[in-house]
């Protein structure tokens, strides 16, 4: 059975509704694409989107991708795709001790970027939630996008990974 609800907030779908904080996406460059995007989104992330109904994971893929996928087993699918297509920066949970960490970031991603605290994502109506329960993790997959996690004026910790 395939449930969707709302929440007070308009999120469609729960917990997957959880929008990366604008000045995270601005201060890496401008996106051609996001595939995993909101129905109702408060703001561009990228100059083209898919949303659920496109199924961002089915559609092709080009230019420079922004990719803060949905939670969950789904999670490993995304990163997977970022992986194999080479030109993204991904936003995830650090559970740097899981499968999908060792077989997508630590194995596959250019670069990493611990980000320094806790971000506090958004709501689809744009409003600011409270300090996410885990730390986060920029993925750079491609080695300008390792170079522009690099030099970015985010705080945290840059780490090449399988980069030079
Ligand atoms: C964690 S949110 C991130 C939203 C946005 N990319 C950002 O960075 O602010 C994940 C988004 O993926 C969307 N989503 C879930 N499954 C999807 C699919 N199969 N194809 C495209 N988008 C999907 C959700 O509706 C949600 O808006």
């Amino acid at each position: 059975m395939n449930v969707t609800f709302e929440t007070k907030h308009g999120n469609r779908g729960g917990k997957d509704e959880w929008l990366t904080p604008p000045e995270i996406i601005k201060a890496l460059g401008e996106f051609d694409l996001d595939p995993c995007s909101p129905i109702n989104r408060p703001w561009d992330t990228a100059k083209k989107h898919y949303n659920i109904f496109d199924n961002g994971l089915e559609q092709p893929w080009t230019g420079r991708v922004w990719c803060n996928p949905p939670y969950g087993k789904e999670t490993g699918l995304w990163l997977k795709r970022c992986a194999e297509y080479g030109n993204a920066i991904a936003l995830t949970f650090a559970r740097t001790e899981t499968k999908m960490f060792f077989s997508c970031v630590w194995d596959k991603a250019t670069a990493v970027f611990f980000i320094k605290g806790r971000l506090k994502f958004h709501h689809v109506s744009g409003e600011q939630g409270t300090s996410a329960g885990s730390p986060s993790v920029l993925i750079a997959y491609g080695k300008e996008n390792a170079i522009k996690l690099k030099n970015s004026e985010i705080s945290g910790m840059f780490l090449w990974v399988n980069g030079i």
